[in-house]
């Protein structure tokens, strides 16, 4: 096999979706492992995951610093610092300049709990609610400057129930993400996946094991 892609992850909360890749990083075969996971959050229970899993950890408060871009600085100085050559964004509400993303450009991943590019942005379930759409879901996708935008890896797409709170939804979809990021890393770090400007392409199509996921999810996850 060969080795396998050094993966930092950005966080500001609960963490997880980092837990999900933290699990699915441990199988021997997956083409990624973890070397660095940084909150702009100190004390939040993803550090608390990533220490368990005995990951290294930072925690870089935004607030500690004068600009975006010297806060980013110090992402940029902790990630090369630990040899990061994929990154993925796990909850991390923060939004990074376009001069750190170029810097990552095709190499950093992003999970948004709607099928993107509906509900961008926050309260995203409330919304989804509120429109009587009656399917939503998740996506990893490729980061760009704009908020939740980029080329997409892999979506899974979830019912809306009739009854729904924010709170099922959410926990709904959750459960989604958490297949969903683990199969699109795996994507991503084995060199499946070609960007062509604002599409990803290349991934494979196989026998799934949900219809509801494209492309469809192999038997392990
Ligand atoms: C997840 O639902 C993720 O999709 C969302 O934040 C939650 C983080 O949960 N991200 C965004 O909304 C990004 N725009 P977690 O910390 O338990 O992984």
């Amino acid at each position: 096999m060969t080795a396998k892609k050094r993966v930092g992850v950005l966080i500001s909360g609960r963490g997880s979706n980092l837990q999900a890749l933290i699990d699915a990083a441990k199988a021997q075969e997956y083409p990624a492992e973890l070397a660095l996971v940084i909150s702009n959050v100190p004390g939040v229970q993803g550090l608390a995951r990533a220490e368990a899993a005995g990951i290294q950890t930072r925690a870089i408060k935004h607030q500690d610093f004068p600009s975006r871009e010297t806060f980013e600085a110090a992402l940029d100085a902790a990630l090369n610092e630990a040899g990061v050559e994929l990154l993925c964004n796990a909850g991390f509400m923060r939004l990074l300049t376009g001069s750190f993303v170029s810097r990552w450009l095709n190499r950093h991943l992003n999970i948004h709990p709607s099928l993107l590019p509906a509900f961008k942005g926050l309260d995203t379930h409330g919304r989804v609610l509120r429109s009587g759409t009656q399917i939503t879901g998740c996506t990893v996708h490729f980061v760009r400057a704009a908020m939740d935008d980029g080329p997409i890896v892999a979506q899974a797409a979830v019912p809306v129930l009739p009854g729904d709170t924010e709170d099922a939804l959410a926990d709904r979809v959750l459960a989604a993400e958490h297949r969903l990021y683990p199969h699109a890393l795996r994507l991503v770090a084995s060199g499946q996946v070609a960007v062509d400007g604002e599409r990803a392409s290349g991934m494979p199509a196989g026998m799934g094991d949900s219809a509801l996921f494209s492309p469809p999810l192999p038997g392990n996850f």
